[in-house]
């Protein structure tokens, strides 16, 4: 007998209220609203308040994914937070959602970084955990303040990122909707084009006064996008062929929301046309993990995904790591 259907159940979203636009970042640094705009495709991203967390982000995207699944905190018995910006080191960002939430002490909690495809690499973990039989409803989600780690003098990178949680339930499926199958990859030969380097434990972060560095991201902007090209492309067309499914099967494709462009590559190397994709980075930027759960939430309630539709989703990130996911509805 084959392992139990397991599928996303539940889906919800949370983005801080203030925004931050390109005019108000011309003001901060060299840069324009015309050039991020045609460079990019967007437009605005959402910034953290000063005391909000990374949990309390993701416990609020959780709040809305537990209602619209039906469920109860008390059946969660998993919780994967996909992030690069948790609350500390440790302990786990996973655990303070759990807290917040108020959810049993039984729920396994961790945190899993994988970067901006951390929550395919969190969808894949927690849909084999959940298919070993010994857990129930899983919380996955994406979750990223990516505002405390970018250098706000530094044009070519903080013009790009944004602050925000998306967050699904897993669970037994309850009719044909289900996880049809995952698909992740790695390349660490190509660790240093897109990094935050410093975490205070490397002896090479320490200063003569024993301060931490402040950390902040590096990107090597162009191999970057190249590599998201082929990679993204790469990890569609073989979950697609891995499940017999030509690339017109898919309804909806949930992409990472990293940059306009990027995305019209891979819709014109697939033969896609850019309706087929669900694309809302003109408003959040690069959420990072967040991206794609934050996608998915707004493209179901927004009627873009349907009962009975097939997506897929294709990430992309520092590692470098890259996957997909398809899921029917
Ligand atoms: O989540 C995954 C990680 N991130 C990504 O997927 C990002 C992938 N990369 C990209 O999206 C693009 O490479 C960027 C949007 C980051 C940059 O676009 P680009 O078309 O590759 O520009 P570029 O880096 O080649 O820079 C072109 C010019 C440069 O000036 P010069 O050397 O031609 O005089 C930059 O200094 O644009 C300049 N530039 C800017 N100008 C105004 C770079 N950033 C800015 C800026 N405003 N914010």
């Amino acid at each position: 007998m084959g392992s139990p259907a397991i599928a996303i159940l539940g889906t919800g979203s949370y983005a801080p209220a203030r925004t931050l636009t390109n005019d108000d970042l011309s003001k901060l640094v060299d840069t324009s609203n015309e050039w991020i705009f045609s460079r990019t495709g967007i437009r605005e991203r959402h910034i953290a308040a000063k005391d909000e967390t990374t949990s309390q982000m993701a416990a609020a995207a959780a709040r809305i994914a537990i209602a619209d699944a039906g469920i109860t905190t008390a059946d969660i018995d998993l919780i994967i937070v996909a992030t690069v910006t948790p609350d500390m080191a440790m302990p786990s960002t996973a655990c303070f959602v759990q807290n917040h939430l108020g959810a049993p002490g039984h729920a396994a909690c961790f945190d899993l970084n994988a970067a901006c495809s951390g929550f395919i690499y969190a969808l894949d973990t927690a849909w084999a955990m959940l298919g070993s039989g010994r857990y129930r409803y899983a919380l996955v989600i994406g979750a990223e303040r990516m505002s405390t780690v970018l250098d706000w003098t530094d044009r070519t990178t903080c013009v790009l990122f944004g602050d925000g949680a998306g967050a699904v339930v897993l669970g037994p499926a309850r009719g044909t909707a289900q996880i049809i199958g995952t698909k992740l990859y790695a390349e660490g030969a190509h660790a240093d084009l897109l990094c935050i380097p410093e975490t205070g434990c490397s002896p090479s972060d320490q200063t003569p006064g024993g301060l931490r560095k402040q950390p902040t991201i590096t990107m090597k902007g162009r191999e970057i996008f190249k590599n998201a090209v082929r990679e993204m492309e790469q990890a569609a067309r073989e979950i697609l062929h891995q499940h017999h499914l030509e690339p017109s099967a898919i309804d909806c494709v949930i992409p990472h929301q990293a940059n306009l462009r990027i995305i019209a590559s891979i819709g014109q190397h697939l033969k896609l046309p850019p309706e087929r994709f669900f694309v809302n980075l003109e408003r959040y930027g690069n959420t990072s993990a967040a991206s794609i759960p934050l996608a998915l939430d707004e493209a179901r309630s927004t009627g873009r995904i349907k009962p009975g539709d097939t997506t897929l989703m294709v990430a992309f990130g520092a590692g470098l790591t890259y996957g997909s996911a398809l899921v029917r509805w």
